[in-house]
């Protein structure tokens, strides 16, 4: 099916409607990862993140938009660093966990403390360490800015978010 949402169509201000936009941007594939912190009482958090991209080489900064009501955005804020964990393939059901509403997302989930006890998921595609960088407000999210100390790579095809549902790549 194909849409087309213009101003004239559907009123002021974006002018696609919050239907149109998600529908829009559904067709940018992304990929997706788990965005892991410890606040100051050393437990951890993690939600699920394809709002994520490379914001600067030099020096390495990453982003991550965070919805200003998700319980994450209070534990990240206050945080000295965070991590995103770039899930593999075969792990659309920690997606789908870590952006469920449940109390207990890291039980019966294999993972260890990184660099300055950062929650990193066995299994990834990738692991990104960042020292946070500051935050800035984008409506309803917050863009929180990390710089990038440490990573590691796996030899994984990673998970692809497209229009709703997950798939993957071929090798490249
Ligand atoms: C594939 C996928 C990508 C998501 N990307 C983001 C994102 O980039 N930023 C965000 O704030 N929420 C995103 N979410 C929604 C959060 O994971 C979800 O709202 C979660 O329950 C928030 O958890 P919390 O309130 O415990 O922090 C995404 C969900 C899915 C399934």
């Amino acid at each position: 099916m194909s849409g087309n949402w213009s101003p004239r169509r559907e009123g002021a201000g974006p002018g696609l409607g919050r239907d149109g936009y998600r529908e829009l941007m559904a067709r940018l594939p992304t990929g997706v990862t788990v965005a892991t912190t410890i606040d100051q009482g050393g437990r951890p958090h993690g939600m699920t993140a394809s709002a994520v991209a490379s914001a600067s080489l030099d020096p390495p900064l990453v982003l991550v938009c965070v919805d200003r009501e998700a319980d994450f955005h209070a534990a990240v804020l206050g945080a000295r660093g965070f991590a995103l964990s770039v899930l593999a393939s075969d792990q659309e059901r920690l997606s789908r966990r870590f952006a469920d509403d449940r109390p207990d997302r890291f039980d019966g989930v294999a993972f260890w403390p990184g660099p300055g006890g950062l929650p990193l998921l066995d299994g990834a595609a990738a692991h990104v360490i960042c020292d946070s960088r500051g935050a800035h407000d984008a409506g309803d999210h917050t863009v929180f800015f990390g710089l990038v100390t440490a990573g590691t790579t796996f030899d994984r095809l990673p998970l692809v978010h497209y229009r709703g549902g997950y798939t993957t790549i071929r090798g490249a």
